[in-house]
């Protein structure tokens, strides 16, 4: 049988939630990851270090074995000085939502201009800051290269900010990605790489693809996947892997978000596999990501089978990507 092993992946981009669900989402992710890089979009939001400190044990009791690299959530009006106190309490990211963008990210930020002392205390301390790139007042497919012109004057303010523009899901991304300097970077998703408009909304309606960024047109994944199978050097993986309830998703008003961490390296496998670029999938998902944030590399390995398996129906109350079907690649327990 086909095995592949590579290094234990990295996931920089996740949303486990908090309460009792949240310890199923973060032992899903630890079958797959060795850290994730948990984004602070609960409620209430992360934006303190005692919050913060508390949310990452949490994540870590219920995950033996997954690391949680923790984010802070900008406020309108937070103050700077919560910079240099985050990085000490071990914050990885400060996180701007634009304001509306997406899942309980009402509290965000409308303008940079509104914050710009925290981004000037961001670059003092070289504390990334990691963007959901989404204008939401623009039409939804517009979103994303409408906000490219407002990071475009964040590159410019603070011309030494490290900065992740999260989840690209069109060319004008990555082509805006060409034009900037080496501390910009983009995480890619599963999602993103695989699916298409079509998929969410050509035939019946499929909930459980609905995510922020909407995924777009073929001539867009058609882009990431080139990049990213090519060994784009700025681009790393993220899985925005963002659980809701089953009763949420096939409702009347489905929130943003695909429960993606189940099937995640499955899929890629198949897909680098597919583009004869297996030999890249490494560096995508355990390397370059690590390298950008500067942590080290994982010591732990994962192994990959080419042997099917059903994806379940139902994980933590929550469907995952593709529940019920077959996949090839399977994660070896
Ligand atoms: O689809 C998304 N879901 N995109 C986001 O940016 C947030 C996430 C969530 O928290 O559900
Ligand atoms: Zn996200």
């Amino acid at each position: 049988m086909k095995t592949l092993t590579i290094r234990k992946p990295d996931d920089f981009h996740l949303h486990l939630r908090q309460g009792e669900r949240m310890g199923d989402y973060a032992r899903e992710t630890a079958r797959s990851f060795a850290r994730a890089l948990v984004m602070p979009n609960t409620l209430p939001p992360v934006t303190d270090p005692a919050g913060m400190e508390a949310y990452k044990k949490a994540i870590e009791t219920e995950a033996p074995g997954l690391e949680a690299l923790m984010a802070f959530k900008l406020l309108p009006d937070m103050p700077a000085g919560i910079v240099p106190e985050m990085k000490k309490a071990g914050a990885v990211i400060g996180k701007l939502y634009p304001a509306g963008a997406t899942t309980n990210a009402e509290d965000g930020i409308s303008s940079y201009r509104q914050i710009p002392d925290v981004l000037e205390a961001m670059e003092a301390e070289g504390m990334v800051l990691s963007i959901h790139g989404e204008h939401p007042e623009k039409p939804v497919l517009e979103r994303e290269i409408s906000y490219l012109t407002e990071l475009e004057q964040i590159i410019r303010d603070y011309p030494k900010l490290p900065i992740v523009l999260e989840h690209l899901s069109c060319r004008e991304s990555l082509r805006f990605l060409e034009q900037t300097p080496d501390h910009v970077r983009g995480t890619v998703t599963t999602h993103h790489l695989l699916f298409t408009l079509d998929d969410l909304m050509g035939g019946s309606l499929n909930p459980h693809l609905f995510c922020k960024p909407v995924v777009k047109k073929e001539e867009d994944r058609r882009a990431l996947v080139d990049a990213v199978c090519s060994g784009h050097p700025r681009l790393f993986y993220g899985s925005d892997s963002a659980p809701h309830l089953k009763e949420s998703k096939e409702s009347g008003s489905c929130g943003a978000g695909a429960f993606t961490s189940p099937v995640a390296l499955p899929l890629l496998a198949e897909l680098f596999e597919q583009e004869d670029a297996l030999d890249r999938l490494e560096d995508f998902v355990s390397r370059k990501g690590a390298d950008f944030y500067g942590l080290p590399l994982n010591k732990e390995s994962l192994t990959l089978v080419k042997e099917p398996w059903t994806v379940p129906d139902l994980i933590g109350g929550a469907v995952p990507l593709l529940a019920g079907e077959t996949l090839s690649w399977k994660i070896s327990s």
